[in-house]
């Protein structure tokens, strides 16, 4: 069956995805001989994933999908409440990387291990999550939740990407900030390497 919100999840993982790996990619390359591109684009990288998944992505998988899954799958408690955590925890860790960054930026190298090994946790931890999204919650929410959850769920994600209250409506802002993050990636890392 075809649910809207299903796919709006799936599409968002994807793209967060490909920024995950691209971002991986230039922390494993460093800075070499354009270092101001180089922190410029991670930058973007980190402010858009604060302000979308962070905002946008997660709220709506707390508040709307896992309340669902949990109610059809009570079995699912402890995942449900793990991956709930995570929400929590990555919001803050996002903070930090942007500040760690900075700190190397400004600093210097001495303050470059600290980003690089925050970095690669984050990463690390944020591909687990949305597997374990991927292969527990979304099948068995695809098994389970009835066809009024769907359409309270469809409808939902469809008129109103955030459901605490349009605080941060649907905007083609952050559909620019992306390209633009991918082409300065893409100018940065050169014609090998396109991660996005
Ligand atoms: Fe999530
Ligand atoms: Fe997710």
């Amino acid at each position: 069956m075809n649910h809207t919100s299903l796919q709006t999840i799936r599409d968002e993982h994807a793209t967060l995805a490909a920024m995950l790996r691209s971002m991986r990619m230039l922390v494993l390359r460093g800075p070499s001989d354009s270092p101001q591109q180089f922190f410029d684009v991670l930058r973007a990288m980190l402010f858009y994933i604060d302000e979308f998944p962070e905002r946008l992505h997660h709220t709506k998988e707390s508040e709307l999908l896992f309340p669902c899954v949990l109610r059809a799958a009570p079995a699912l408690k402890d995942t449900l409440q793990r991956l709930d955590r995570d929400h929590q925890l990555s919001e803050k860790a996002v903070r930090e990387l942007q500040h760690l960054l900075l700190a190397w930026e400004l600093l210097g190298d001495s303050r470059k291990e600290a980003f690089v090994t925050a970095a690669t946790q984050y990463l690390d931890r944020y591909q687990d999550h949305m597997e374990l999204e991927e292969s527990v919650i979304l099948p068995e929410a695809e098994k389970l939740l009835t066809e009024a959850d769907w359409k309270a769920l469809d409808a939902a994600f469809k008129e109103n990407t955030d459901p605490l209250g349009g605080k941060f409506p649907p905007d083609p802002a952050y559909d620019r900030l992306f390209t633009r993050i991918v082409l300065k990636a893409r100018g940065n890392s050169g014609p090998d390497q396109r991660a996005i």
